[in-house]
């Protein structure tokens, strides 16, 4: 480790933050080589918990360490160098932060792949990541189904343009139980003999600036955007865990989320290792296996101090447990806060967890590009405030911008776009993978001098930041960012819909949905359902989590006279709230047809 003498360098032309530029430091030595140095060898740094798979175990600080040193090794060995990228696409087991945390020892730069994407989007990221080697696993576990990720995987790298990479495959007993026979082609290697035969490799020195890893989000277009992250992202990981998420080495934090998201890389795997925490890795749902009791177990049997979900999560837990009644058989008065990001959590379901939990449960805001939360309340001081996120975490200057004037809002009540003034702190977005132009673009032009966070907002009489809705084209879907554009797209490849729009309908479970209208024309082929033939496409070519199951054909789509499909005000329609037809728009008789489509209390039919 070498301590940097220089605080922060912005580049004039790019934007791209260099914080610490000067410092070298090792994530997996952090997380893992520090932690047996200092005597928690024994401890278990993470416990996985398989609520489908009932398949739990834990691994040792000690036994990570040595997993991740060989898986390092084998990666190695397979012509793996600083600066090359490793694909994950991975079921949620602790192999999966065996290879993340074996990239990040030798500087390699992992894409982890959200396992609920379907062939053509993972093909579409390993051919923007172009990764020497994929790790992958031959199946995932849904409830009461095998996902076969194989099949995924071979039709992913075929549809790819680039070279083929390598393949490690984790072949999984709970596969081989449900019949899944997975065939080893040429390139795949064995997950499991990988870490077994390979030597084990130190840590290397890496530059403080040094890539750890990109994961894709959604933005306006159907193109993902590649967020990359450096290695300072250690600093304010290790920061968060002890001056707002108040968990301290030795206790154990359960974040309910995804390795595929975010939260997964920065609160499952990186935080609370290098906070020589125990870290819950849960394989399941809230609910439903076996039941909306099965958090309030986890607790219980890891003795949780603060977890961490979204509030679709809670939600779908009071669907299913109304009156609590799963609660009294848990003993979890080790739990002292749950926090939740992800989506706009409603009020009523944060009260009815903090009267039931009889503990804080804290909204906080957060993204993919931010990698930590930006805005919350340090709960212990201040308590909670409904349908807020709370305050500016600090190194986040968090402002409400009148979009056309671009100046300051501070008049509460007011919604605007939510902006924050540069510089942006460690551990946030770099840039874009391969794609510097497209970061400025994105997030720093609209507003000189701060970045746009693609949210709006406002504050309240206190000063409390409300975070309101995407300013672009994504939609959060059971706390999963999801673009409207991609589905757009994906609804347009059906050769009798010349035209669609995909809006987001308020669900009361999952927050937000997609829905799809389309017009359709031409010959038809088949006497199938056009409506049904567009739900399987989305799930064929986006994946099963962008749970699209409505889609409805109409006879026009509302535009203006440039031909602009008039997307909010249809999405104002379907979700029974007040519209404004612009004085632009080519035919307001259309506007019939959608209202028709969308009568009083539609959603419940
Ligand atoms: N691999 C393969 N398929 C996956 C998957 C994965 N990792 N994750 C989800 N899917 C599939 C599901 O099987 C489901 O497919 P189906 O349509 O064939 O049933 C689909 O994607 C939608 O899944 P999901 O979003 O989990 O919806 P659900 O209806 O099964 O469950 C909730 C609803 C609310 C319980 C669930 O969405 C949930 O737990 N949400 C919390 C999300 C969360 O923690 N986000 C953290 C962000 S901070
Ligand atoms: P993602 O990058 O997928 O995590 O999605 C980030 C987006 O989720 C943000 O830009 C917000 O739109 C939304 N979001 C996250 N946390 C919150 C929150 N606490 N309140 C409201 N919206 C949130």
């Amino acid at each position: 480790m070498v301590l940097p003498t220089t605080a922060l360098t912005i580049s004039p032309t790019t934007g791209i933050h260099n914080w610490f530029p000067d410092g070298e430091l090792n994530m997996s030595y952090n997380a893992l080589d520090r932690q047996v140095d200092d005597g928690r060898g024994d401890q278990v740094a993470i416990a996985y918990h398989s609520s489908v798979g009932g398949n739990s175990r834990s691994l040792t600080y000690r036994k990570l360490l040595e997993d991740v040193s060989r898986f390092a090794g084998g990666l190695r060995e397979l012509g793996v160098e600083k600066g090359d990228r490793v694909l994950l696409y991975m079921p949620m087991v602790p192999e999966s932060a065996v290879a993340m945390l074996a990239c990040s020892r030798i500087g390699a730069v992992h894409s982890v792949v959200f396992g609920g994407f379907a062939a053509k989007e993972l093909a579409v990221r390993i051919s923007d990541a172009e990764p020497k080697v994929i790790v992958t696993a031959d199946c995932g576990l849904e409830r009461d189904k095998c996902i076969p990720y194989m099949e995924a995987i071979n039709s992913a790298i075929e549809l790819a343009s680039c070279d083929e990479p390598k393949v490690i495959v984790l072949r999984r007993p709970e596969g081989a139980e449900r019949g899944i026979k997975y065939e080893m082609k040429d390139r795949d290697h064995d997950f499991l003999e990988t870490v077994e035969k390979s030597q084990p490799v130190e840590p290397v020195p890496l530059n403080a600036n040094d890539p750890l890893y990109t994961i894709y989000t959604s933005g306006t277009t159907g193109d993902p955007k590649g967020v990359l992250r450096d290695n300072s992202h250690a600093v304010h990981l290790k920061y968060s865990m002890s001056s707002y998420y108040s968990t301290f080495p030795g206790e154990t934090f359960f974040a309910a989320s995804d390795i595929g998201w975010v939260v997964g890389h920065s609160y499952i795997v990186y935080a609370p290792l290098l906070q020589g925490c125990t870290s819950v890795l849960f394989e399941g749902k809230p609910v439903g296996t076996p039941d909306a009791g099965e958090y309030w177990r986890v607790i219980e049997k890891y003795k949780v101090s603060a977890m961490f979900t979204a509030p679709t999560a809670l939600r779908a837990i009071r669907r299913d447990d109304p009156n609590s009644e799963h609660l009294p058989e848990h003993d979890i008065s080790s739990l002292r806060a749950c926090f939740v990001a992800g989506e706009r959590a409603d009020p009523d379901t944060i009260r009815h967890f903090e009267e039931t939990l009889g503990i804080p449960v804290v909204d906080h805001w957060w993204q993919t590009e931010s990698g930590s939360p930006m805005c919350g309340v340090q709960f212990e001081d201040v308590g909670t405030v409904g349908g807020s996120c709370g305050l500016p975490l600090p190194g986040f200057d968090i402002q409400v911008l009148d979009p056309y004037t671009k100046q300051q809002v501070t008049e509460p009540g007011v919604l605007g776009s939510i902006a924050i003034k540069l510089p942006l702190p460690p551990g946030f977005m770099t840039t874009l993978f391969n794609n510097n132009d497209r970061y400025k673009k994105s997030y720093l032009e609209a507003f000189p001098g701060y970045y746009d966070a693609g949210d709006a907002g406002m504050l309240d009489r206190n000063g409390y930041i409300h975070i309101m809705e995407r300013t672009d084209d994504a939609i959060n879907v059971a706390g999963h960012r999801i673009s409207t554009g991609l589905l757009e797209e994906t609804v347009l490849r059906h050769p009798n819909i010349p035209e669609c729009a995909v809006i987001g309908v308020n669900d009361d479970l999952k927050g937000v949905v997609p829905v799809a209208l389309f017009i359709v024309s031409g010959d038809r082929e088949g006497g199938g359902d056009v409506k049904d033939e567009v739900i399987e496409l989305v799930r064929e070519y986006v994946g099963p989590v962008a749970a699209m199951r409505t889609a409805i054909e109409v006879q026009a789509l509302p535009k203006t006279r440039s031909g602009k499909i008039l997307r909010q005000v249809i999405r104002k329609i379907a979700n029974g709230e007040e519209y404004k037809l612009p004085g632009t728009i080519e035919d307001a008789s259309v506007v019939d047809g959608i209202l028709e489509v969308f009568p009083e209390g539609w959603r419940g039919k």
